[in-house]
């Protein structure tokens, strides 16, 4: 082997209830979250005489922070192989945005790492492993959707909702994890805001982040508002822990007039991106 890429999707989160916090600081969670395969990290692995990294975004560490890097430490110390590879990382999916780009590179490094080495650690092992890297990273090692329970690292697939093309729309600024979470307790609701299930192809909609999320970010919750006016769109929905939100799309409505009016309307410097959901 001289090259290989694999690409890492991105997910939304369909549904995402918090039922309670843990003893060990962590919340328990019920999340239904599909991959969105059409925005997707890259990750090359080209054959070298020792390991290392490097990722062309300058604001995503590149040291032993990455989850790729310590996806790789976890899998040399798991096998005791050397995982003499230049492992370089292009990022498309934002990060800070709730898409959980981070999680998908290290589940896909370590599946690349196990599959370049012929499978020296079972489905078991890489599942453990995920699992330490972060609660999201387990998901990605399955394709399709899945039911995540625990603090998000029980996977169970569930069946595939047909797919349907979304917006995502995401201001410059991102939202830490760690900060929405511990927000969530103590947050409120703000008056005229839209935070009940909406009926989608089936799914209840639903995202209880977005009320300490809103709360910090009112942008955040200005936009989600925006997006319900539309007749073009059916619903809107924060991601994960944000600063994403995306929208389900009417058919036949056009992303690209939606962006446009978003961008006039709203914020002229926001990232979005329209497609199928997996
Ligand atoms: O597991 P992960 O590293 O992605 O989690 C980041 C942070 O998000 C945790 O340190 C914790 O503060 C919060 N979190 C949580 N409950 C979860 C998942 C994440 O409180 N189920």
């Amino acid at each position: 082997m001289n090259s290989f890429t694999l690409h890492a999707p991105a997910k939304i989160n369909l549904s995402l209830r918090i039922l309670g916090k843990r003893d060990d600081g962590f919340h328990e969670l019920d999340t239904l979250m599909v991959k969105l395969p059409g925005l997707a990290d890259e990750i090359q692995f080209d054959a070298s005489h020792e390991f290392s990294f490097g990722c062309d975004d300058p604001s995503v560490p590149s040291d032993e922070h990455n989850l790729v890097v310590k996806a790789v430490r976890q899998f040399q110390e798991a096998t005791g192989l050397p995982a003499n590879y230049r492992i370089t990382l292009r990022k498309i999916i934002p990060h800070g945005a709730g898409l959980g780009g981070g999680s998908s590179d290290a589940a896909s490094t370590l599946l690349g790492l196990n599959r370049l080495h012929g499978s020296p650690l079972a489905k078991q092992e890489i599942q453990e492993i995920a699992a330490s890297l972060g609660s999201d990273v387990p998901f990605f090692l399955l394709p399709g959707a899945a039911r995540c329970t625990g603090r998000g690292e029980k996977i169970t697939a569930a069946p595939s909702p047909e797919p349907f093309r979304i917006l995502l729309l995401k201001p410059a600024f991102g939202v830490p994890t760690p900060d929405a979470y511990r927000r969530w307790i103590q947050s409120q609701e703000i008056p005229g805001i839209h935070y009940a299930p909406q009926e989608f192809a089936g799914i209840q909609l639903t995202n209880d982040l977005e009320r300490p999320v809103f709360e910090k970010h009112r942008f955040l919750a200005e936009l989600k508002q925006w997006l319900l006016t539309r007749d073009d769109i059916a619903a809107a929905l924060l991601c994960g822990s944000g600063s994403t939100i995306f929208a389900a799309l009417r058919n036949g409505s056009d992303p690209k007039q939606i962006t446009k009016a978003a961008q006039h309307e709203l914020d002229p410097g926001l990232w979005t991106w329209s497609g199928l959901t997996g």
